[in-house]
């Protein structure tokens, strides 16, 4: 048996902070909590991105409940991916529990009950929110990752691109990219041969068929106007907790490909606009994915490349990304090598393939003297997790099975009535909520389409009145019949329009 007033100075050493931390809970050894052996996580580190792993039903959820509800109480905002709308209850206080108290009495921290200032967010048409995102902020690099185009097609999708940024117009919804994707080939077709190459049918074919597969996927509702400040995620209340945003995913589980478009370009977004961070000592927002395995399920190898180097960059920008899913192997190397926080609940033994990954995760976290890691990952009780995290030199912690505390917010979700009143509650809603669909390529080149068959028409006529003028006077004066067509619809679009990012912003970074 190891000597618990030792373990204890150990702890307390491996987890002193000089600046600000949250406290997960208190180390345990043999089974046993040592009360104040508090294991906390400073605040500076929480860029570092982490990972909340273990079996179903082990506390991953709660586990992601307590950080999110501390970082708000320190100021600092929260984006949560809830896939299962089991976070909702952060709204409201804890109604406590005589287990809660024992709990917290063994780790020796005081229980408090609190609500937290919550915002709903959605990427459907589920209430809360409406998130979303024009074809063009998306950029052509992503679109086409996410379509995952061939390099002849992702071309194509660079040159149409190019083509409405010349031109201006917005592609701002998926029906704009259909339309000028059939434009090129069809009307347009010689007019882009002019200057941007003759573009195959069977290839905008293809983009096409892989469009639709989009939409099937429901990203139809999430690409257009008004699309979505990512500042607005930063939002802290009149009392200096930062808010804890929930974006609601549960009707998404099943479209890993939509999932993983929308969080992408969240996070492409994010890097686009967020000033780059000195070391100011805490993080600017920290997002929470729940289910993580979903985006990377699916996942081409070129979108994994994307995701890695995403999470990489982001750091940069006092973002820090918290994947929450039960085996750690569902974490691509590239990006499970870039976690500054693991909190691991327990893993279950049933079958060898089990015990496998329980020996290979055993083995990837530090060695301590005071655990046989691999024993300890199955016997770890619910609400209790192996903690390894970095200190404020960035240095890694000692490992620590932990008590982890109770969430101070309700752990069961909202009433109905509850998020009604939430949701009517936003402001945020006022500002997005309402469905814009502006003039863009889809109306603009329907016009120029109708303004050249009209002129069509009418230089047919005019020719043909000119024949008859002609067999009758002689004269043979020509006429040009479409050069007008261009400065009409050009004008069409007088104000300015907002075309960002027309490389995709991932094309620039990865440059
Ligand atoms: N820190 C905690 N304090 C108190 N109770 C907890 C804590 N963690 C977990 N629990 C209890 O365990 C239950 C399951 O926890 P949770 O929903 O977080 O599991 P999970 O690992 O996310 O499961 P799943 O894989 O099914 O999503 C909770 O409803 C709660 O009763
Ligand atoms: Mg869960």
């Amino acid at each position: 048996m190891a000597n618990k007033e030792e373990f204890f100075d150990h702890i307390n050493n491996g987890y002193a902070t000089k600046g600000e931390s949250i406290t997960l809970g208190a180390a345990m050894l043999d089974g046993e909590t040592l009360t104040n052996a508090f294991v906390k996580i400073p605040l500076k580190t929480l860029n570092r991105h982490g990972l909340i792993a273990g079996a179903t039903g082990t506390g991953k959820t709660k586990t992601l409940q307590i950080l999110a509800e501390n970082l708000s109480e320190k100021g600092i905002p929260v984006l949560l991916m809830d896939m299962k709308g089991d976070l909702s209850g952060i709204a409201q206080p804890s109604p406590g529990h005589a287990k809660i108290d024992e709990r917290h009495e063994k780790i020796g921290l005081p229980f408090t009950a609190k609500k937290f200032p919550v915002e709903i967010l959605s990427i459907s048409d589920q209430k809360g929110v409406r998130m979303r995102a024009t074809v063009s902020e998306f950029g052509p690099v992503l679109l086409s990752r996410i379509m995952d185009l061939t390099e002849t097609q992702s071309g194509i999708v660079s040159v149409i691109f190019k083509y409405c940024d010349d031109n201006k117009y917005p592609l701002l919804d998926l029906k704009d990219f259909k339309k000028i994707l059939q434009y090129t080939t069809d009307e347009g077709k010689d007019e882009l041969a002019k200057d941007y190459g003759r573009i195959s049918t069977a290839s905008t074919g293809a983009i096409l068929r892989k469009v639709v597969e989009l939409e099937q996927q429901g990203a139809d509702l999430f690409f257009g106007e008004k699309s979505f400040d990512t500042d607005d995620l930063l939002r802290v209340d009149e009392n200096g907790m930062g808010y804890i945003n929930i974006i609601r995913l549960t009707d998404i589980q099943d479209r890993p490909k939509m999932f993983s478009t929308f969080m992408l370009s969240l996070l492409a977004e994010i890097y686009s606009t967020f000033p780059e961070q000195g070391d100011s000592g805490r993080p600017e927002l920290v997002i929470f994915i729940d289910e993580a395995h979903l985006i990377f399920k699916e996942a081409s190898s070129a979108l994994l490349n994307q995701i890695e180097s995403i999470v990489k960059l982001i750091r940069s920008k006092g973002v820090g990304l918290y994947f929450v899913t039960q085996n750690p192997t569902d974490v691509p190397d590239g990006v499970l090598s870039q976690l500054g926080l693991k909190v691991q609940h327990a893993l279950r033994a049933f079958t060898a393939k089990d015990r496998k990954a329980i020996k290979l995760t055993a083995e990837n976290y530090p060695i301590s003297e005071y655990y046989k890691t691999d024993e300890v990952l199955t016997s770890l009780g619910i609400g209790e997790a192996l903690v390894s995290a970095l200190n404020e030199k960035g240095i890694p912690t000692p490992l620590a099975a932990t008590m982890l505390r109770a969430p101070m917010s309700r752990m069961d979700v909202l009433e109905d009535n509850e998020l009604k009143e939430l949701i009517d509650e936003s402001k945020l809603i006022k500002k997005y909520n309402d469905v814009v669909d502006r003039e863009s390529a889809y109306e603009l080149l329907n016009k120029k389409i109708e303004v050249a068959e009209q002129e069509e028409v009418k230089a047919k006529a005019e020719k043909e009145k000119k024949a008859a003028e002609q067999s009758s006077s002689g004269s043979s004066r020509r006429r040009s019949s479409s050069k007008s067509t261009q400065s009409v619809w050009i004008k069409t679009l007088s104000s300015p329009t907002v075309i960002r990012s027309v490389l995709g912003i991932l094309g620039k970074m990865m440059r």
